[in-house]
């Protein structure tokens, strides 16, 4: 290689401009794209900042060899280009470099893909050359907005006060409902760590400390089945305040949104965002995370259905269940095709069908027109708000069952009727807080309670009276048009009410005191009344990129069965590392398998 003042840039591959007509320059970049014209080679250079066409002559000496994705140091002058030439959809696309001397810095074997935005490969492959598919300009865009979104949320963090804490990634189990990924210990023969799956107990620790007011950017690690939007390892925006209830984090958290979206993005958030206690959300939009960009709201047919010949319906109402349905406006034009691919989507979700009336005084029409007869007719279509020629769809189950199927049918339906509105540039960002969401779950498999939430999360009675499936919990989710953002809760800050809400979780005295004493003991040396909240910062960062995966926000994420397809993670280890660790491997599946531990 040549000298270091030789080969160094002077500027970046996106910074030259008509300006600069004239300068001498050096840019070093990698090669994108290239055209002969024989005998003068026309190279686009490529760098984070962006692409400069370099122009060289054969003259230069074997210009031919460089290939696609070498690096280049190339100096010369800047010149303008002629107005035919002018690329008006590139920052530098009035000059061009005329290439005095060029050096190859690195070779490249031949890409197993191209390197350009909007790739169409295989994901593995993607994965398994992401040193390749980083150098995508797409990708680095990405990244870099991730990184500029996370230091603005950051900003507004610090310039409310609050102080950014390490936790330790080598602990104990805290339960968010996953599996832990365990680290055996060298010292301690037959114990482990666990990762953790967030800092929650560490920030309710430090709440009861006198921190006041605490953030991290932290990481976290859950042992659960992959989706678009979960991963292995991930980021939370994690936070605590003391001395607060649900509404001051409602605001904070607004306040570090909006300048947060201001100063990242130049996009105005409006505030406060609508609140709406989970009952609501589920009763209206079937589902916990409503996209309320579009309405459609779920009806209730309950008082119709009760006295209806319908016995599938009727039986329903009697037994305790639901019958609720969702109104098309214009409906009654879809076919008998349509509608049956309906009622099957809806079955994937529980549904025992979907019973369809197309609306009408005169009784209309569909499977349910003859229990819609006469006056019943024109009842029906006020009771759910149908107008004629609408389609109405109907759902009788159990309320859970009720509320999903036709949950997911709205925003099925959102989709395919174009309510939801595509992404773009500036985008809209519905923004919702759920709140009260129910304390507990039963987990008929396991046979027992287990939190909706987690276990630290106060009840909204504190005295715990009464069905611990009717208890309502101070726990709120943040919704996203759609996605769940965030979640968090005002925290249970009474050791006799957290030793309580173990024991409804079948918790016993001496597991909680294994598993958990030191936050009974903390809570019993003055714990502040504190609350708190996590956003899933991949999920954010996706979103306000209008991505799908969360994959795309992450540098080196991983496959949907948990492997990192460029190190090979996991692996396996030598003998000798696993016996300094006490580990000895046996068959797969000679093992017992441990259940998760509690929420
Ligand atoms: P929760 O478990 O709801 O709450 O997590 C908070 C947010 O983190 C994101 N998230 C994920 N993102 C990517 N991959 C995953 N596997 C994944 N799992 C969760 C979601 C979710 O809303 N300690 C509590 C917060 C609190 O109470 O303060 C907690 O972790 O966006
Ligand atoms: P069946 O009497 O089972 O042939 O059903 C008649 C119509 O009612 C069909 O369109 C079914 O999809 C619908 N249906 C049956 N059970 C339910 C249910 N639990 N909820 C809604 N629709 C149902």
């Amino acid at each position: 290689m040549a000298a270091r003042s030789e080969w160094l840039r002077t500027h970046t591959c996106g910074e030259l401009r008509a300006s600069h007509v004239g300068a001498r320059v050096t840019l070093n970049g990698w090669v994108d794209a290239r055209r002969d014209h024989g005998g003068i080679y026309f190279i686009d250079l490529r760098d984070r900042y962006g692409v400069t066409q370099i122009v060289l002559s054969e003259q230069l000496g074997d210009v031919q060899k460089i290939g696609p994705e070498h690096v280049l140091s190339v100096s010369g002058e800047v010149v303008a280009r002629s107005p035919e030439n002018v690329n008006s959809e590139r920052a530098t696309g009035g000059i061009e470099l005329r290439v005095e001397r060029v050096e190859t810095l690195a070779e490249a074997k031949v890409p197993p893909f191209e390197i350009v935005d909007g790739v169409e490969t295989a994901v593995d492959l993607r994965l398994r050359y992401r040193f390749l598919d980083l150098r995508r300009p797409e990708m680095q865009r990405m990244l870099a907005h991730r990184s500029r979104f996370i230091g603005a949320m950051r900003n507004a963090f610090l310039a409310r006060d609050f102080v950014e804490v390490e936790t330790p990634i080598l602990t104990k189990a805290t339960p968010e409902g996953a599996r832990d990924y365990l680290v055996p210990s060298r010292v301690h023969p037959e114990k482990f760590y666990a990762l953790p799956q967030s800092p929650q107990i560490f920030k309710q620790i430090l709440m009861i400390a006198g921190m006041d007011r605490y953030f991290q950017v932290a990481r976290c690690f859950r042992d659960e089945d992959l989706r678009a939007d979960r991963q292995p390892e991930f980021t939370q925006l994690d936070m605590e305040m003391s001395f607060v209830e649900e509404e001051d984090v409602f605001e904070a958290w607004e306040g570090v949104l909006v300048d947060t979206f201001r100063e990242a993005m130049g996009v105005t958030v409006p505030v406060p965002f609508p609140r709406l206690r989970w009952e609501e959300a589920m009763e209206r939009f079937g589902l916990d995370k409503p996209d309320t960009r579009f309405g459609l709201e779920l009806v209730d047919a309950g008082a119709w259905a009760r006295e209806c010949e319908f016995k599938v319906f009727s039986g329903c109402i009697e037994s305790g269940g639901r019958v609720m349905g969702l109104v098309v406006p214009g409906g009654a034009g879809m076919s008998r095709k349509e509608i049956t691919a309906l009622e099957d989507y809806v079955k994937e979700y529980g549904a025992k069908g979907l019973a369809w009336w197309k609306a009408g005084r005169d009784g209309g029409a569909g499977p349910l027109a003859r229990f819609a007869a006469g006056e019943a007719a024109g009842n029906l279509m006020e009771l759910v708000g149908a107008a004629e020629g609408d389609l109405c769809l109907f759902v009788a189950d159990r309320r859970e069952t009720t509320w999903r199927a036709l949950g997911e049918l709205r925003v099925h339906l959102g989709r395919k009727l174009g309510l939801v509105p595509e992404w773009t540039e500036g985008a809209e960002y519905r923004f919702l807080w759920v709140t009260h969401f129910p304390m507990f779950e039963w987990d008929a498999e396991a046979e027992r309670w287990t939190s909706s939430h987690h276990p630290f999360t106060a009840p909204e009675d504190w005295d715990l009276a009464g069905d611990p499936g009717s208890l309502a919990s101070r726990a709120y989710d943040l919704v996203l048009n759609g996605f769940e953002l965030g979640s968090g809760s005002v925290r249970i800050h009474r050791s006799d009410v957290q030793e309580r809400v173990f024991e409804l979780l079948g918790i016993g005295p001496e597991d909680q005191r294994e598993k958990f004493g030191f936050l009974l003991d903390a809570l019993s040396y003055g714990a502040p009344p504190h609350a708190g909240f996590a956003v899933g910062l991949d999920r954010l960062v996706m979103l306000t990129l209008g991505l799908e995966s969360i994959r795309d926000v992450i540098a080196f994420p991983k496959t949907t069965s948990a492997t990192d397809l460029m190190c090979d993670a996991p692996s396996a280890v030598a003998p000798e590392q696993l016996a300094d660790v006490h580990i000895r491997s046996v068959e797969p599946g000679a093992a017992t398998r441990n259940e998760p531990s509690p929420r």
